[in-house]
């Protein structure tokens, strides 16, 4: 199961069918990156570069250009060297970089500044992420440019930011895009399985962590998609938690934020369970307000919404379940109003998912909230968090961290539930752990 080189094609032509003739796309592959001394993280390819090109090497540059309407695409690639391919692996070389993934001519890295002036001859409009990073790389070759108007050298004088015609391809996805989604959420969806089963002889965070990895990496999924979260207890009230090194004690909840990355496309599921499989009474309430808050903004999910609305159905569930657990007081409408709600819920609903985790995509257009459409991907992960030093909180609640994440594509007549087979209700939860 992979993207076909034919459609890395048609994603090129379609972005460039969306801009002017005369126009130069810029963009550069991820780097490596140094973990300490010379060992280095594992390769991620850039999502954009990835998208365009399917190259997974570091040190590349696409240019794609399009005169007089035909479309040229470059690509400069690392030298073909024997002598390193032996030590780090091997390397396409502009030669496999058009045989392979059919671009129309291709150099070697060291070529970029000298073939500049001829991909920037006649062009008008420049288009690349206009990132700090991106700008520093380009601008010498701007300049080289600049430096010979006198002799009738021109150089791009409009820039437009590549991701607003990209990254409005990447929230629709194609139907291959929504099988490797699939897949990533299938293979997520069994790791957290796993570490529930698991859970009740385990001791430590981090074997819960190993429980995920295991299951990923045996499926196929070579890596998280994002550092997985495995907070027990308060560290469940700690959104970005990945410390993962405590204790997991009989009584605690702990809470999974964790998905695996496949052929490069991301899973994200949250799940809630009890350390030893038993809920309290007291976890099980807050449970089920996290749980029926979902399942009310997932119900709400169907081309034609606004990309918010399931939001504000989860915020009326969890405010009124604050109001009910004597968190806060007041009236339920005064609450959402002034965000009070925010207290113990601060995060948003949901987002875009695909190749990155936080996938690419407006959330808003023109001003306003955009329609949701068929092909998109959101999750939806509303929660509630009661931190331990929280004096205003009834006893019983303190301490809890809940989130519920599944991952939904929106389909023509409504949506599908990517991520289903993963068990939320507390009986499918308590019957698997015990
Ligand atoms: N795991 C990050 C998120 O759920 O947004
Ligand atoms: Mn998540
Ligand atoms: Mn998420």
């Amino acid at each position: 199961m992979q993207i076909q080189t034919s459609e890395f094609r048609d994603r090129r032509w379609q972005l460039m069918q969306q801009l002017p003739d005369n126009s130069l796309v810029l963009l550069p592959a991820a780097q490596e990156l140094i973990r300490n001394n010379d060992a280095e993280y594992p390769f991620r390819q850039n999502s954009d570069f990835w998208y365009l090109t399917g190259f997974n090497e570091p040190d590349a540059w696409l240019a794609i250009k399009k005169q007089q309407q035909a479309v040229q695409y470059s690509l400069f690639v690392r030298s073909k060297d024997p002598q390193m391919e032996i030590w780090t692996g091997y390397r396409a070389g502009p030669q496999g970089a058009i045989e392979q993934f059919a671009a129309d001519q291709a150099f070697e890295l060291s070529q970029l500044q000298a073939q500049m002036p001829g991909l920037f001859s006649g062009v008008e409009h420049l288009v690349l992420p206009m990132t700090a990073e991106v700008l520093n790389r380009v601008q010498p070759w701007i300049t080289q440019q600049q430096k010979q108007v006198r002799r009738g050298v021109s150089w791009p004088m409009q820039w437009h930011e590549l991701g607003q015609f990209l990254h409005e391809m990447r929230l629709i996805k194609s139907e291959p895009e929504i099988a490797l989604l699939r897949k990533a959420a299938e293979i997520s969806s069994q790791a957290h399985i796993q570490a529930m089963r698991a859970c009740p002889q385990l001791e430590w965070e981090y074997q819960l962590e190993a429980e995920l990895q295991y299951q990923f990496m045996r499926s196929g999924a070579r890596s998280p998609a994002y550092n997985s979260i495995v907070g027990s207890g308060n560290n469940a009230c700690v959104l970005h938690y990945i410390e993962n090194n405590q204790a997991l004690k009989p009584g605690d909840l702990v809470l999974i934020d964790a998905g695996a990355e496949y052929q490069n496309y991301a899973g994200d599921i949250t799940r809630t369970f009890p350390v030893r499989g038993k809920f309290s009474a007291a976890q099980r309430d807050l449970y089920q307000i996290v749980l029926t808050a979902q399942k009310a903004a997932i119900d709400q999910l169907q081309p034609g919404k606004g990309c918010k609305d399931f939001d504000q159905a989860a915020v009326r569930v969890l405010t009124q379940g604050m109001i009910d657990l004597g968190l806060l007081k007041g009236s339920l409408d005064g609450l959402i109003e002034s965000l009070a709600y925010k207290r113990y819920y601060m995060h948003g609903t949901g987002h875009w998912l695909g190749l990155d985790v936080h996938d690419m995509g407006a959330y808003k257009v023109k001003g306003e909230w955009r329609p949701l459409q068929p092909g998109m991907v959101t999750t939806v992960e509303p929660g509630l968090y009661i931190s331990a030093q929280d004096q205003q909180a009834p006893e019983a609640l303190r301490g809890l961290g809940i989130r519920i994440e599944d991952d939904i594509l929106i389909t023509e007549h409504g949506h599908e539930n990517l991520t289903a087979c993963c068990p939320k209700e507390i009986a499918d939860i308590e019957q698997l752990m015990n």
